[in-house]
């Protein structure tokens, strides 16, 4: 059988929505076949579920590829790592007999540190304001551009963990409380010294491997809706969550061919403006099917159609390769939409060199929150629904909506998943694929 890994070396999966596309089966799937795992961005705010001798258990940093044997899964530099988090993960693996050692895992020692005052300063303001995670990612990763931020390798320094400790909590409380300071630089002192032997350069190990052939899988966090750069700013993460901050996050960009995975409708979580959303039954209904609840926060998430528009805005970002998840979810449903342009409902305004003004319709993605706060969906892709499950064959009209959503947006459908279980997949494309 001829697999993606055989034409390509390096295969970043990334989110082509919101995050929470389902990429941790794709990501499972090509595990299988690649020598090293790799995360270059986020941290705690991820999550994907792994079933341990039966029992579910969710990790939040540990890469994809943990559970499977003789392969080195690695957290790069671009990530932020909250090492308690890490350590319980770790822990949690061991105790379900699972060893974890520095054969299977390596941390960049480069990564960033999520300490209490980054979670204490984001219960603040941005939790509530941008429905963060609330795990601290954007005050660490404020830091992190402020140049002041703590490093895994800092974590096993202990004089320059207390200084830059203390100037960070001078900075930020205006004096610091010289318990806290002790407590924090104890507890971390520990966390380093646990950790000590998987921090790593892991640059240097992505690229000896690249150099021996090693097959490199990149796995996303988030998706890139939700990217600083590309994203419904400011509605975003704090981190470059595209398949260009992936490979940045890892500092590997070598022949990479990307597949960005897309759920055969939208899902939003947080605050923040959702064109297609169906705030009624029907989203409701989408979500009970789809078991749409956070992983990390247990959050419902909003439902709604397919976003054309906002899944062209992406796929020109990270290339037209697509991965569909959750095709079943859709089943039995009466029709099915697809989101292909918006209509502009408020007041005029000035947007990259142009004026939008109130009734106009547009095929472009605003990264601006305020625009697309008011922008309408508009559906002129309309087709009946599929009755039945999806077995090994696509019924006819789950084919034709995979080739609409391959016609409106030309994207290349490379895989298909309908259900959870590993085997619900189709991973040859001839039979739904024709390019727009
Ligand atoms: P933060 O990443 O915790 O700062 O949250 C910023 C925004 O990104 C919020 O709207 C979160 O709900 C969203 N977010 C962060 N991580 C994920 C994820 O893994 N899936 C979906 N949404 C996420």
């Amino acid at each position: 059988m001829i697999t993606i890994f055989d034409e390509h070396q390096v295969i970043a999966v990334v989110g082509g929505q919101w995050g929470d596309e389902g990429k941790g089966k794709f990501i499972d799937y090509l595990a299988k076949e690649a020598d090293i795992i790799a995360r270059g961005t986020g941290g705690n705010n991820a999550g994907h579920t792994i079933v341990l001798n039966g029992a579910k258990h969710i990790f939040h940093l540990l890469p994809s590829g943990i559970l499977h044997k003789n392969k080195l899964n690695l957290i790069g530099n671009g990530t932020v790592i909250d090492p308690k988090v890490l350590l319980e993960e770790i822990e949690t693996l061991e105790k379900a007999g699972y060893y974890v050692d520095q054969e299977n895992l390596a941390i960049s020692g480069d990564a960033h540190v999520i300490l209490p005052y980054h979670v204490e300063i984001e219960a603040r303001g941005a939790k509530e304001k941008i429905g963060t995670t609330g795990r601290g990612i954007g005050p660490t990763y404020i830091d992190k551009a402020a140049r002041c931020g703590v490093r895994m390798n800092d974590l096993t320094n202990y004089s320059i963990l207390e200084e830059k400790v203390k100037q960070n909590l001078k900075e930020k409380k205006g004096e610091y409380p010289e318990q806290e300071l002790e407590d924090t630089v104890q507890a971390y002192t520990k966390y380093g010294l646990k950790l000590f032997t998987y921090i790593k350069d892991t640059r240097t190990i992505l690229k000896n491997a690249h150099d021996q052939g090693k097959k490199i899988l990149l796995e996303g966090a988030q998706g890139t809706l939700l990217s600083m750069d590309h994203g419904t700013y400011p509605f975003v993460t704090s981190s470059e969550c595209s398949a260009a901050g992936l490979a940045s996050g890892v500092g590997l960009l070598r022949d990479m061919k990307v597949l960005s995975v897309v759920k055969a409708y939208t899902t939003r979580v947080g605050n923040g403006p959702f064109p297609s959303e169906l705030n009624n039954s029907l989203g409701e209904l989408i979500r009970q099917t789809g078991a749409e609840y956070g992983a990390t926060t247990g959050r419902p998430r909003k439902c709604g159609w397919l976003d054309a528009v906002a899944l062209k805005h992406t796929l020109g970002i990270n290339g037209n390769s697509i991965v569909v998840s959750k095709l079943d979810v859709l089943g039995g449903l009466e029709e099915i939409k697809i989101c292909t342009q918006y209509l502009y409902s408020g007041p005029q305004v000035p947007y990259n060199g142009a004026i939008i003004t109130n009734g106009q319709q547009i095929d472009f993605f605003p990264t601006d929150s305020r625009i697309l706060e008011n922008c309408k969906p508009v559906y002129e892709y309309i087709q009946p629904g599929w009755s039945g499950t999806v077995k090994d064959k696509l019924p006819e009209l789950a084919s034709m909506y995979l080739n609409a959503i391959s016609c409106i947006t030309g994207a290349k459908i490379e895989m298909v998943s309908y259900g959870a279980e590993r085997e619900k997949m189709f991973s040859n494309p001839t039979p739904f694929y024709k390019r727009a």
